[in-house]
This record gives structure tokens, C-alpha cells and sequence, in this order.
């Protein structure tokens, strides 16, 4: 078992904010698994995220993503990043399972670089609106407490290189598991 690391760590944080990018990079430079919750629910339910909220709804969606996170629980995942959904905060019980399961990492970005990064693509159902920047300041407006809560580690990526961030990171992923060691690590 990696003595500086936790066992599992869970990337947060609204859409746009790196955290695929950051998950991949960081996956690779730590030999972790790389898991990715919006990828795992596509896989399993055979359909993409936007037909997904189109036909069951975003209640649907939402049960969705905690099975998931119950059933990496359940596999007793470890040494693995993951990449999750920017709404996993909007349930407490994704929060408590990620807890139990590592260390959670919260991205976040200005609102210019959320729209910049998120304008061309449409496989985000939630940002497609006549108003994008309305849409985004009134989700990070209703989130912005739960994601601060839910973080154990907060990185602001605006205007940071992938590589500097990962860096950063690394540094306070030691630092906080010297201040909490992981209970009951081999
Ligand atoms: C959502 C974020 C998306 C995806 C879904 C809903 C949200 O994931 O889970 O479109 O509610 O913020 P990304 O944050 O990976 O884009």
C-alpha cells in the first residue's frame, strides 16, 4: 500500500473544470486505476448522459450515479482516481461514500473558463440553453456550499497548465495524509 497517498481519490467539480484531463494525468503519474463515473453509467446503461436525461429525467440520472458510487463501494475499489459527474454532490449519500472510500479533490474555474471550455460541446444536457452563463451562475450559485463541504483539497485550475496543477496537487495530497493518515492502511 502507498504510504502517501489515499487509497482512492475523487475528482469534483462543475463541469468544465479539468477534472477528466486532471484524472488521466494524475492516474498515470501515480500508477492508479482511472475510472470515470459518467463513462461507468453509459457503459452500463447503454445509452448516452443526454438521452439518458431526455427520456428518464435527471431523478433518474441522479439514482444512477449513486449505485455507481455503492457499487465501487461494494468492490472495495482501491488506488484508483475518479473522475465524477459534476452534479455528484447534489446527494449527501455520494458524498458520505466517497469519504469513506478516499480523498475528494474539488477543480474549480471562473465561469469565462467554464463557458470557454464547455461551449462546443453538446453532450452536457444541463448547459444546452439559450443562456449558458445564466444556466452555469445559477448551478454554481446552488452547488458552491456542497462542493466546498464535500472537498477535502481545492484547486483552482483558471489559467493553470494541467501539468502545474497535478504538481500542486501531489504536494497536498501528502501534506493532507500526513495531517489524516488513511485509518486502517497496510
Ligand atoms: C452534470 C455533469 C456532467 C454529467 C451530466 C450532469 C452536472 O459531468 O454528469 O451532464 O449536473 O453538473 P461532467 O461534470 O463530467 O461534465
Amino acid at each position: 500500500m502507498n504510504n502517501h497517498y489515499p487509497d482512492n481519490i475523487f475528482f469534483i467539480g462543475f463541469m468544465g473544470t479539468g477534472k477528466s484531463c486532471l484524472s488521466q494525468l494524475l492516474s498515470d503519474k501515480i500508477g492508479y486505476g482511472l475510472l470515470d463515473t459518467d463513462a461507468e453509467i453509459v457503459k452500463q446503461a447503454g445509452r448516452p448522459i443526454s438521452e439518458i436525461f431526455a427520456t428518464d429525467g435527471e431523478a433518474a440520472f441522479r439514482r444512477m450515479e449513486t449505485e455507481m458510487l455503492q457499487r465501487l463501494k461494494a468492490d472495495e475499489i482501491a488506488r484508483f482516481v475518479v473522475s465524477c459527474g459534476g452534479g455528484i454532490v447534489t446527494r449527501p449519500e455520494n458524498v458520505e461514500i466517497m469519504r469513506e472510500m478516499g480523498k475528494i479533490v474539488l477543480l474549480t474555474a471562473t465561469v469565462d473558463e467554464i463557458l470557454a471550455r464547455t461551449s462546443r460541446d453538446r453532450s452536457r444536457p444541463l448547459l444546452q440553453t439559450s443562456d449558458p452563463r445564466k444556466r452555469v451562475e445559477e448551478l454554481l450559485t446552488a452547488r458552491d456550499s456542497l462542493y466546498r463541504s464535500a472537498a477535502d483539497i481545492t484547486i483552482d485550475t483558471t489559467g493553470q497548465e494541467p501539468e502545474q496543477i497535478v504538481t500542486q496537487l501531489l504536494h497536498q495530497l501528502t501534506l493532507n495524509s500526513s495531517l489524516k493518515p488513511s485509518s486502517g492502511g497496510a
